[in-house]
C-alpha cells in the first residue's frame, strides 16, 4: 500500500512526465473535452485492434490533477476492452489518483475518463458533441 506522500510525488510525477502523451496517426477513436471551469482541454487518441485498445495517446493542457489523470488513465485502458473501458468510474480514478480531490477538481480528474467514455461512443456510432465536464457531479454528489 502506498503512503500519501508516495501518492502525491506519484501525481506530481505523472504531471511532469506524462506516460502517453502526443498524438497517433489515423487513430480509430479521437476525442477532445474540456474543463469549462478552467477552460483546460485535453485531446485522445486510440488505435484498436477489434475492440481492444492497442495504442492511446494525449494532448492538451490542464492542472496535475488533470495531466496525472489523464496520464495514468493511458496507462491503465492500453491493452483493455472497450466494454471494460466504459465501466471504469470515478472512483476508480480517485483511487488511482490516491490524493483528496475536492469536490471542484472532480472535473479535473474525470476530465481524461468523461473525454475516453464520449470518444468510445462516437467510435460505436453515437453524435457525441465535445466533451465537457459540466456534467461531472461533484464529491458526495
Ligand atoms: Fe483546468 Fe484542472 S484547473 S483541468
Amino acid at each position: 500500500m502506498m503512503s500519501s506522500q508516495m501518492y502525491q510525488e506519484n501525481v506530481l510525477d505523472h504531471y511532469r512526465h506524462p506516460r502517453n502523451k502526443g498524438a497517433l496517426t489515423r487513430p480509430d477513436i479521437k476525442h477532445s473535452g474540456q474543463n469549462p471551469l478552467c477552460g483546460d482541454e485535453i485531446e485522445i487518441m486510440a488505435k484498436l485492434n477489434g475492440d481492444v485498445i492497442k495504442d492511446v495517446r494525449f494532448r492538451g493542457s490542464g492542472c496535475a490533477i488533470s495531466q496525472a489523470a489523464a496520464s495514468m488513465l493511458t496507462e491503465r485502458i492500453k491493452g483493455m476492452a472497450l466494454a471494460d473501458v466504459k465501466r471504469i468510474e470515478r472512483d476508480d480514478v480517485v483511487s488511482m489518483l490516491g490524493v483528496p480531490i475536492s469536490a471542484t477538481r472532480m472535473k479535473c480528474a474525470m476530465l481524461g475518463l468523461v473525454t475516453m467514455k464520449h470518444g468510445i461512443l462516437a467510435h460505436e456510432g453515437a453524435r457525441v458533441p465535445k466533451t465537457t465536464t459540466e456534467d461531472v457531479p461533484g464529491e458526495g454528489a
